[in-house]
């Protein structure tokens, strides 16, 4: 059994791993300041909410054991992504930033001393702007007495298709590390986004025909013009299976082109999504991931993901292209939650207790690809005997 400390917990990914991979732990307690995640958290794992520590700047470490074998810390990344105002740790006023909630962990570790702690954040910490801070974690946790393993690593290359990049550091006590980690292996990716969709999904999913020629940009919007100036004639002729429901009609429709000979249809397998790039488009077949944030920006590309994800983001701008017919919708937050390796059940258990959906996507697009932890932990805990680990 080890025993493990939680920190920034939200949904709990690196518990979910240890659960998967039969490695027993005591949960000390874990951290998360946010309400909703914390209700998650405890109905997920089935932890009381007395549980929690809640905001990691409170925390007394006195009244921490001495023992703890684990620390886990996923620390905020808003200040570094490359989607927030990437003031690193600090902001021109010398204010903490929330990633600089780094230092709060690092204080939990000084004081505590486990003999593993793993951190997990952007990959873009890793990147030239933001040397100083990476060089900051890296040192402390060197100066506190850890040798520091890190390494980018890509859920993708660990049987989950979300093109999801994060950076992972693990750091071991220096009076225990007699043996040198390894980051896991890749391994081929078998499963594509389509076979984690669900089969039945609501209306509601659907995109609204407003953003959907938003997304589909201008250029498109003529073909569609077009097309419902000559329907009618194709439609009496009966030539076209596909264009007379009322879905297809609202969404496929875009996806048809005239090819000039009169009479003929001619059906096309994708939809355009506008992207800043010279062909002012990109194709999006069924089983694609579409990123459906600020239709109408004018600079946005890589919005389609061939077969697998982009990385989730935080709210339900996460949207695929499903066939019969060819229409664009919101990937469902059960969807999302398989895509973070979590399971079905891990989805129910907060609807039927009223939790929302914005705030189920936002604890996926906030969480670690669980199968990338585990195949993390097994790295580890054949490397190393702590707390009596076993992995099965
Ligand atoms: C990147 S998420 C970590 C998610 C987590 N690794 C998981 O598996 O779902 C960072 C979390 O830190 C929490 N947080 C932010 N400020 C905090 C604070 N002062 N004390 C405790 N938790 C905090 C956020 O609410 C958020 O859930």
């Amino acid at each position: 059994m080890i025993k493990l400390l939680s920190l920034f917990s939200g949904i709990g990914a690196f518990e979910k791993a240890l659960n998967n991979i039969g490695v027993d732990y005591e949960l000390v307690n874990y951290c998360e300041i946010d309400k909703q995640a914390s209700k998650a958290y405890s109905l997920i794992h089935n932890v009381d909410e007395s549980k929690n520590l809640k905001d990691v700047t409170k925390i007394d470490t006195s009244k921490l054991p001495k023992d703890i074998d684990l620390i886990t810390y996923g620390f905020p990344c808003q200040d570094i992504s490359i989607a927030g105002k990437q003031n690193g740790f600090e902001d021109n006023e010398g204010n903490r930033t929330r990633s600089g909630l780094f230092f709060e962990a690092l204080r939990v570790i000084e004081d505590t001393k486990p003999k593993i702690a793993i951190a997990e954040n952007v990959k873009a910490l890793t990147s030239k702007r933001f040397t100083k801070e990476f060089n900051t974690v890296l040192k402390s946790l060197d100066e506190a007495g850890y040798n520091c393993y890190w390494k980018v690593l890509n859920a993708k290359n660990y049987g989950i298709p979300q093109n999801r990049d994060r950076v992972f550091i693990v750091s071991v006590r220096k009076d225990i590390d007699n043996f040198e980690f390894h980051f896991p292996q890749s391994i081929e990716l078998k499963l594509r986004l389509k076979d984690l969709l669900e089969s039945d999904v609501d209306e509601k999913y659907y995109l609204s025909d407003k953003l959907e020629i938003c997304v589909l940009g201008n250029a498109v919007n003529k073909q569609l013009k077009d097309m419902y100036k000559r329907e009618n004639a194709y439609l009496n002729k009966d030539i076209s299976y596909t264009i007379n429901t009322k879905s297809q009609r609202r969404v496929g429709d875009t996806n048809y082109i005239v090819d000039g000979i009169e009479n003929e249809i001619q059906v096309k397998d994708f939809i355009k999504i506008k992207e800043a790039t010279k062909k002012g488009y990109a194709e999006a077949h069924a089983g694609d991931y579409v990123n459906i944030q600020y239709p109408n920006s004018k600079t946005r590309r890589g919005r389609v993901g061939n077969g697998i994800a982009n990385t989730l983001l935080t709210s339900k701008e996460n949207g695929v292209v499903v066939d019969n017919p060819l229409r664009l919708r919101n990937l469902t937050e059960k969807e999302c939650f398989r895509l973070m390796g979590f399971d079905d059940s891990d989805c129910d258990i907060l609807k039927d207790n009223g939790i929302s959906m914005t705030q189920i996507y936002k604890q996926a697009g906030n969480s670690i690809v669980v199968d990338v932890l585990e195949a993390l932990f097994k790295e580890l805990f054949n490397a190393i005997y702590i707390g009596e680990s076993e992995v099965s």
